[in-house]
């Protein structure tokens, strides 16, 4: 299948899931996996902005992962801070802007200053936005966003009759964004773990046994052009 002459993605998600069990599998500390894991995530936004895909979710942390020993979620963190301060400049050279979906103020400062740099630096960019979900959860983001416009309806600024899908949308993290295309979860596990819930709604979902560390821009290629063979109805005939 020519990948060129059929519709690209414009919105793919990923949950980057399986990087213990692949340091598991060579005996390896957990913290192993991570970090090979992180040079997958360059490898992948490098072939999304190379493919033209304008907007890239990458569920990074979750707002479960808290429940982890801290010294599995502080490690986690410090590649984090790894990533942003090696490769923000290649990302706002290519025209790459972050966004992050989550609440940062559960972060420490460290981390959290060098995301705040991160957008910063990069809030200029047009080529494609990366969603980067930290500290994420699908239900914390609609419950926020629920807060959020019963807080607009007290103040008056909003009327309830306005309260529509295209409002809801408004108030979450990928305000201004189309919705998921393309949902992509390897390491073999059938769920979404609250991943970007209200985006998926009509998403086609991609499941692979490939452990994240292991997924390549091949690996990648191959969710694309499945993508590109299904049969999208969006309820319709
Ligand atoms: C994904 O890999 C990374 C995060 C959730 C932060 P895991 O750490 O969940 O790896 P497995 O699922 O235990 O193999
Ligand atoms: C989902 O993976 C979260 C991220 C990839 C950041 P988990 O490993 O946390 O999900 P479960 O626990 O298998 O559902
Ligand atoms: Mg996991």
């Amino acid at each position: 299948m020519d990948s060129d002459k059929k519709e690209m993605p414009k919105h793919v998600g990923i949950i980057m899931d399986g990087n213990g069990r692949w340091a598991k599998k060579r005996n390896l500390p957990r913290t192993y996996g991570h970090k090979e894991g992180v040079k997958r995530v360059l490898d992948i936004v490098r072939a999304g902005y190379k493919m033209g895909i304008p907007y890239l979710s990458l569920f990074a942390f979750s707002t479960e992962n808290w429940k982890r020993p801290q010294k599995e979620i502080d490690n986690l963190m410090f590649l984090l801070r790894t990533f942003l301060v090696e490769h923000v400049g290649e990302l706002e050279e290519n025209g790459v802007r972050l966004n992050v979906m989550g609440d940062l103020s559960a972060l420490n400062e460290k981390t959290s200053r060098l995301v705040y740099e991160a957008l910063n630096r990069t809030s200029k960019g047009d080529k494609m936005i990366l969603n980067i979900g930290l500290n994420y959860g699908g239900q914390d983001e609609i419950v926020l966003a629920a807060k959020k416009i019963a807080e607009a309806v007290k103040e008056g600024s909003v009327g309830v009759e306005e309260i529509d899908s295209s409002l809801f949308e408004s108030y979450l993290y990928t305000k201004g964004q189309p919705p998921l295309d393309l949902l992509i979860r390897p390491s073999g596990e059938l769920r979404v773990s609250n991943f970007m819930l209200y985006q998926m709604a009509y998403s086609e979902f991609w499941f692979s046994n490939v452990l994240w560390p292991d997924f390549t821009e091949s690996e990648f290629k191959k969710a694309i052009d499945d993508y590109q063979r299904r049969d999208r109805r969006f309820g319709g005939l």
